[in-house]
């Protein structure tokens, strides 16, 4: 379906919606490039439906005078605010853009001061919808959908929404808002009419889901709590059970903060600056935030294996562990004891760790699957491997785990491992041994999975293949001691 494009009418311009920006450009273009000047147009938005959404726009006609990129963006964002003067002050920017090439320059000139308010409130209405937003869960025919209510300041629905579609992929959700609703089904975004908040389901919002992009979009370097909260207006939070993770989050910006100059300093070459970032003092707060954390873990829905287990079985150890393990998932054992590596292959990585000269008791051993998954044969659960959405959707716990613990040396016991930490598929035999950089700068060892080792048939292979993790291991150990002098 071809975008409707705008009613030219006279010099009356009738927009499709409120955020019309593909309308209003091909008619500001169509009136400049005629000579209409400012002052002789009449800007307004059609009353009836306007379907913008998966619509395709068509191609832009080249213009007979350049625009900037920066007037481009600036409209884009401008366009969606609710002062009904926006559509003509770009006008008159463009207008003058005509015989101006340099128009732009001027962020002193009251036009342009004034547009850039405008595209900097809209920004900041974009980013309290993302941060805001708070789902609830509904049971339909078709499956679960989740549903929120969200009152915009201005029109900006459809410019925030590629977020929420890009965030929850996998998920059915709806946002209803009083102009228009927006829906995702997994694959395409549809349109639908306004709604009221009654039309939400009431109750408890979806905590993991809320929580996943409200970390998410939670920027470190710029953490101030008291801002924090002031930035959320009242009626906001209304729909916010948030107290019990201000606290995680603040523990957790540091490993993100820690991130974000390893990857600035990666790319000047300044590689000391990262240890020395690494080196300041943790949180105070660590215990409590790790605490929050496992009490959100414990209650995890983010992929179906919830209904798997017996229990979510998180991480143990130190929190100032300087080297942290990741396995798979639970075995059976685990999943009934709550706690990770205790059965069959957790006694041959005791071993393996003694012989190696690691004290497990100092280290943090955890897995990237935090539920056990497996088919039932008879009165047996056995073990089958999780697949890459699952491993993908408990990520989220691993990330906090470390940005909490902030170990120097990550080791991934097999691929899945290697997989949930590094993002991408990796053939143990060529990773083996040596270290890869992860994104906070600390260093990741892969190794294979104690399992692995236990099914190996041939006595002699099973013997050369145990030794060679124990090698593993011990390098692991001597680098760790070296990180530490
Ligand atoms: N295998 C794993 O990967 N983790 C455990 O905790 C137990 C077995």
């Amino acid at each position: 379906m071809l975008r409707k494009g705008p009613m030219i009418d006279a010099h009356r311009v009738t927009l499709a919606a409120p955020d019309d920006f593909d309308g209003w450009r091909d008619a500001a273009r169509d009136l400049a490039e005629a000579g209409v000047p400012p002052g002789a147009i009449l800007w307004q938005v059609t009353g009836g439906d306007a379907e913008l959404f998966g619509s395709e726009s068509e191609q832009p006609r080249a213009a007979s005078f350049p625009v900037p990129r920066a007037f481009v963006e600036l409209a884009k964002s401008a366009i969606c605010h609710s002062n009904p003067e926006r559509f003509a002050l770009l006008y008159a920017l463009l207008w003058r853009l005509r015989t101006d090439r340099h128009a732009m320059g001027d962020s002193a000139d009251p036009l342009i001061h004034r547009l850039e308010r405008l595209a900097k409130e809209v920004r900041r209405d974009i980013h309290k919808m993302h941060a805001f937003v708070r789902f609830r869960e509904l049971d339909e025919e078709e499956g679960t959908r989740f549903v929120a209510f969200f009152e915009p300041e201005h029109h900006i629905v459809r410019a925030a929404s590629g977020f929420f579609a890009r965030r929850f992929t996998n998920m059915r959700w709806s946002i209803l808002t009083p102009e228009l609703s927006i829906h995702w089904d997994g694959e395409t975004l549809t349109e639908g009419p306004g709604a009221v908040r009654a039309d939400a389901p009431s109750g408890d919002p979806v905590e993991a889901t809320w929580r996943t992009y409200y970390s998410s979009i939670f920027n470190p370097a710029r953490l101030k709590v008291g801002a924090m909260l002031k930035e959320m207006p009242k009626k906001y939070w209304r729909n916010m059970p948030e107290t019990s993770l201000v606290q995680p989050l603040i523990a957790t910006a540091r490993g993100r903060e820690l991130e974000m100059i390893a990857r600035s300093a990666r790319k000047e070459g300044l590689e000391n600056e990262i240890e020395a970032e690494r080196s300041v003092e943790p949180p105070s707060n660590l215990r409590a935030a790790w605490e929050a954390l496992l009490k959100e873990a414990r209650g995890c829905t983010r992929c179906h294996l919830y209904t798997c287990g017996t229990q979510t079985v998180f991480g143990e150890g130190p929190l100032d562990a300087k080297i942290l393990f990741v396995g798979e998932q639970p075995g059976d054992q685990e999943d009934l004891a709550g706690r990770p590596f205790v059965g069959p292959a957790g006694q041959l990585f005791d071993e393996a760790l003694q012989k190696a000269g690691i004290d497990r008791s100092q280290t943090y051993v955890t897995n990237a699957v935090k539920h056990f998954k497996f088919v039932q044969r008879g009165k047996r659960r056995i073990h089958s491997k999780p697949d890459a959405g699952e491993i993908d959707a408990c990520r989220w716990w691993l990330e906090h785990e470390r940005e909490l613990i902030r170990p120097p040396l990550t080791v991934a016991l097999g691929v899945t491992a290697a997989r949930s930490l590094i993002g991408k598929a990796v053939t143990i035999g060529k990773v083996r041994g040596a270290p890869l950089a992860l994104a906070d700068g600390s260093e990741c060892w892969v190794t294979v999975h104690p399992s692995f080792l236990l099914r190996i048939p041939e006595e002699d292979r099973r013997q050369a293949e145990r030794k060679r993790f124990v090698d593993d291991l011990k390098r692991i150990r001597e680098r760790s001691e070296k990180l530490a002098t």
